[in-house]
């Protein structure tokens, strides 16, 4: 690219500035360093890629696209930010490590509110396609104090890769919420991790198929837990030996959220006794809460030490 002239850059910087300047009288300090910001990261993408107006107009067609495709089912704004990266950087920030407790990833948009309690030891499958997976763990604090009456949802896709409300039913199958008990245990059936492509037939999937980006998402079941004076836990695990775990479509996947899953052979007798025809398999995952962060670190990011 042929060198861009002192007058050139003073007149780009001088936009710049006077963009800045614009929002001077913002009378929200936070608003006022958010659109501060954005300009001056907006402005320097434009002049360090010296973005052409063809371009621009294709950026501004690929956000409209986006746009015409988000509606109360299909949020392709989220999947955008996902596929950027951004939803995991924006948890990153506001779940820093604490100590021993156990690591935050994406929530996905296939979460529902008001899922069944099916109870200690129930059933989140409820008839979702897969292999039977038992799964247990205890809910602590960071030194090991267990956490009784923590509320733990679970939410999956099935053997096919799909979650419920994927299907034009009203199933409500691989999501479920249930209470640790005074031990703070958890145990459920579920079925096992299945690998499965994030939605890729809108402007998100073409945007992966144009920069060779696989839309997959490593196999993963969704946990929140949920306890008062606790950091609430949204998570996944992720089976070890997964074929996604290096190239998860959504960046979700954190070395300390990998788990062991144990297959079972059809004649071993299942932990609550179920009758399983056929293989099965078992988790085991502990759980670790951070401290809920002070109300004064509140809006901060930070997480109380
Ligand atoms: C999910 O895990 O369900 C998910 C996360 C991000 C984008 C699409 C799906
Ligand atoms: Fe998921």
């Amino acid at each position: 690219m042929s060198e861009i002239s002192a007058e050139q850059q003073e007149r780009e910087g001088a936009l710049v500035d006077r963009v800045l300047a614009s929002f001077s009288g913002t009378p929200d300090p936070r608003t006022k360093e958010l659109v501060e910001a954005l300009t001056r990261h907006l402005h320097a993408f434009l002049r360090e890629t010296r973005l052409t107006e063809e371009e621009w107009k294709r950026a501004i067609d690929f956000l409209t696209a986006v746009g015409h495709l988000t509606d109360d089912r299909r949020q392709e704004f989220i999947l955008l930010s996902d596929v950027l990266g951004a939803s995991m950087q924006t948890i990153t920030i506001n779940n820093e490590a604490y100590a021993n407790a156990t690591e935050a990833t994406v929530f996905g948009p296939f979460f529902v509110a008001g899922s069944p309690d099916v109870g200690l030891g129930g059933d989140v499958a409820a008839g979702a396609s897969g292999e039977p997976c038992w799964v247990q763990g205890t809910v602590t604090d960071t030194v090991g104090t267990p956490i009784p009456g923590a509320r733990v949802e679970v939410w999956e896709a099935d053997a096919e890769g799909r979650y419920d409300v994927q299907y034009d039913d009203d199933r409500v199958t691989g999501r479920g919420h249930l209470h640790t008990d005074d031990q703070g245990r958890f145990r459920f059936w579920a079925v096992t991790p299945t690998p499965y492509p994030i939605p890729d037939d809108g402007p998100v999937g073409e945007l992966l198929r144009a920069t060779r980006r696989s839309a997959m998402r490593a196999a993963h079941l969704h946990l929140m837990v949920e306890a008062d004076g606790f950091r609430t836990l949204v998570t996944h695990v992720f089976p070890r030996g997964d074929a996604y775990l290096d190239s998860d479509s959504v960046f979700g996947v954190r070395d300390s959220l990998v788990i062991d899953v144990h297959q079972q052979v059809p004649t071993t007798p299942t932990p609550d006794g179920r009758e399983v025809t056929g293989p099965w398999a078992l988790i085991d995952v502990d759980l670790v809460l951070a401290p809920a962060p002070r109300p004064s670190d509140a809006g901060s990011g930070a997480a109380v030490r």
